[in-house]
C-alpha cells in the first residue's frame, strides 16, 4: 500500500532545515504541493533571511516538486495570515500543517529571565496556536485537515535547563487534546510528534557516534503517515532512530473516599492513590487510523 500526497497542500514550518525540511521533502515527493516556511534565523530565534526556505524549495523543484518559500516567523500573526492567503491564492486550499518551527533559550529557572522564557513560548506554543488559527476555518470549509505539533521529550518528561521550552511543549498537547475534539466533526485530525534526531538544535547533546543512526529522516515516515487521510486523532508519536512508540496521558484507578474525607485519610491511602496498577489512557477519541 503507498500513501499519495497528490492533489494535497501543506504548510511546514521551520522547514529550511532539520526535521522540516524532511517531511516536506518527503510530502512532495510523493505529491504534495509544499509551503516551505523558514525564518532562517540563529537557533535562538535570532536574525534571519529567506535563503533557507529558498533552498529547500529548489530542491523539491529539482525533484520536479511543487512549492512555495516563506521566510516570515510564525511568531508573525500578520506574517502567518499572509503565509496562508499565498498558499490559498495559488492552490486554493490547504490540507496539512506541521507546526515544527522552534528555538532554543536554555538555562536553568533559577538563571532564566522572563524574556527567555516568553520568546520560546511564543514560537513554539503561539505560533502553533497562530499557524493553526489561519488555516483552522479552511480546513473546517474542506471537511478535511491534518495538522501535526511538534512536541519533544522534554516536554513530555521534563530535562534540565528547559523550563520554558518543556512548558510550550506540553502546551501544545494541551492544545492538541482539545483541538481533537473540536475538529472530529470535520474531519480534521490533530496529532503529536515527540523526536529525538541528530539536528543542528542536538548537535554536542546527542553523542557523535549515536547520532550517525538518528537522522531526521528517520523521523519523517511517523510524521507523514500522520498526515495521512488513515490519520489518527490525538496521538503522541514518539519517535527516534528508526524505533516509534505512543506516549500517553494516562490515569490509574485511584480510590473513593467518601464524603467525609479528611487530609489523614489521603495520606493513609497515598500508595493506593498513585498505584499505577491498571493504569489506562483517558479520553483518547480515537487510537487507530
Ligand atoms: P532546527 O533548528 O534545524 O529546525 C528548526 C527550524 O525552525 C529552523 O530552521 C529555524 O530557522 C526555524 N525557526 C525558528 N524560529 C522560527 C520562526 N519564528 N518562524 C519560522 N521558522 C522558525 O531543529 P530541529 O531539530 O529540526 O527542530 C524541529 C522541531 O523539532 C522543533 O520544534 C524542535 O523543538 C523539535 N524537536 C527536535 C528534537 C530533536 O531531537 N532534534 C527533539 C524534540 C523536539
Amino acid at each position: 500500500m503507498s500513501i499519495s500526497f497528490e492533489g494535497k497542500v501543506a504548510i511546514v514550518t521551520g522547514a529550511g532545515g532539520g526535521l522540516g525540511r524532511c517531511h516536506a521533502l518527503e510530502l512532495a515527493k510523493r505529491g504534495a504541493r509544499v509551503v516551505v516556511n523558514d525564518l532562517g534565523g540563529a537557533m535562538d530565534g535570532s536574525g534571519g533571511n529567506s535563503a533557507a526556505s529558498e533552498a529547500v524549495v529548489e530542491e523539491i523543484r529539482a525533484a520536479g516538486g511543487e512549492a512555495i518559500a516563506n521566510g516570515g516567523s510564525v511568531s508573525d500573526e500578520q506574517g502567518v495570515q499572509s503565509m496562508v492567503q499565498a498558499a490559498m491564492d495559488q492552490w486554493g486550499r490547504i490540507d496539512i500543517l506541521i507546526n515544527n518551527a522552534g528555538i532554543l533559550r536554555d538555562r536553568s529557572f533559577a538563571k532564566m529571565d522572563l524574556a527567555d522564557f516568553r520568546a520560546v513560548l511564543e514560537v513554539h506554543l503561539m505560533g502553533a496556536v497562530m499557524a493553526t488559527k489561519a488555516v483552522w476555518p479552511i480546513m473546517r470549509e474542506q471537511g478535511y485537515g491534518r495538522i501535526i505539533m511538534t512536541t519533544s521529550p522534554s516536554g513530555l518528561f521534563g530535562n534540565f535547563g528547559q523550563t520554558n521550552y518543556g512548558a510550550a511543549k506540553l502546551g501544545m498537547v494541551g492544545f492538541m487534546n482539545t483541538l481533537k475534539i473540536e475538529g472530529a466533526k470535520n474531519n480534521i485530525h490533530t496529532n503529536a510528534i515527540a523526536p529525538v534526531a541528530m539536528t543542528r538544535m542536538t548537535e554536542g547533546l546527542i553523542p557523535e557516534e549515536a547520532g550517525k543512526q538518528m537522522g531526521p529522516e528517520l523521523i519523517t515516515p511517523g510524521v507523514v503517515y500522520l498526515c495521512s487521510e488513515e490519520a489518527p486523532n490525538g496521538v503522541i508519536l514518539q519517535a527516534a532512530g528508526g524505533k516509534f512508540s505512543a506516549a500517553y496521558i494516562v490515569e490509574n484507578e485511584g480510590v473513593s473516599l467518601g464524603q467525609d474525607v479528611t487530609v489523614e485519610d489521603v495520606a493513609a491511602h497515598w500508595d493506593q492513590i498513585t498505584d499505577l496498577t491498571g493504569v489506562k489512557p483517558r479520553n483518547m477519541l480515537q487510537l487507530g487510523g
